[in-house]
């Protein structure tokens, strides 16, 4: 199992754990060996979501990150929507059932998410942490959106086989972008996303504003217009569709 994700996966190492606080955190303290590497984890007992909020990581669901030290300076926000869009394309092809994004790091299954992306930088590397809620049948009441491939499409599903194939279209997306910029992305991106046209909140730090999302550019960041004021382009935050 080590070698094929090591393979496909183009690391130097794996590192497989039953049950660590965060995927990411474990990352962090491996980044002065040096060397690329995917840390998987049966189960988190501190899992991260974005803007400092708890990942629910129990056992059944797929919890790893990706470590790694680029060439040359990439945009971490185009690094996410990449991920996400790879993670959405991999659960598509083993479930046979299209998923959407809601930009930038979420997959979401009949509106309720199912997948997270929670991307960091540290001193030159680039973590990637990729959550998908597989094979759990239920949820703490403190998370009403939330859903997992296994509750949306009624059968379980084999964790590893969907690890390979994320780590498989994570590559092709990656090289992709290397080669041709986010722009080669942006169709899929706008093809599969919940957000646009709709009529949104924005979180960007103690900012929040209301309005309507307008495109993805070709740097994967996302065009708003805001209720009052100029047209904003945003390269992270929260968006939470008004109902
Ligand atoms: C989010 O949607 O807020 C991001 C969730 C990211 C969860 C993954 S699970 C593997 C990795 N380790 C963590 O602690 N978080 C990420």
């Amino acid at each position: 199992m080590k070698e094929e994700i090591k393979r496909t996966a183009d690391v130097d190492e794996v590192y497989l754990f039953e049950r660590v606080t965060s995927t990411n955190d474990i990352a962090k303290k491996l980044t002065g060996k040096n060397h690329s590497a995917l840390i998987l984890a049966k189960e988190q007992t501190k899992g991260k979501g974005r803007f400092g909020k708890e990942w629910y990581s129990p056992e059944g669901g797929l919890w790893f990150s990706l470590l790694f030290f680029p060439q040359d300076r990439k945009e971490l926000s185009c690094l996410t929507l990449l991920s996400t869009l790879a993670t959405r394309r991999a659960i598509e092809e083993l479930t046979h059932l299209s998923s959407h994004i809601r930009w930038p790091n979420d997959v979401i299954f009949n509106n309720k998410k199912v997948a997270g992306i929670l991307s960091e930088t540290f001193e030159s590397a680039i973590i990637i942490g990729i959550g998908v809620n597989v094979n759990q049948n239920s949820f703490p009441p403190s998370l009403p959106n939330a859903s997992s491939l296994m509750i949306e499409t009624g059968k379980s599903l084999d964790i590893k086989a969907l690890l390979i194939e994320i780590l498989r279209k994570f590559r092709e997306y990656y090289k992709t972008f290397e080669r041709d910029g986010f722009d080669a992305l942006r169709g899929e991106a706008k093809r599969y996303s919940s957000l646009l046209s709709k009529f949104v909140t924005v979180d960007i730090g103690a900012l929040k504003l209301t309005g309507t999302v307008i495109d993805i550019d070709d740097q994967g960041r996302l065009v708003f217009r805001p209720e009052s004021g100029r047209l904003l382009t945003l390269s992270s935050g929260e968006v939470k569709e008004v109902k």
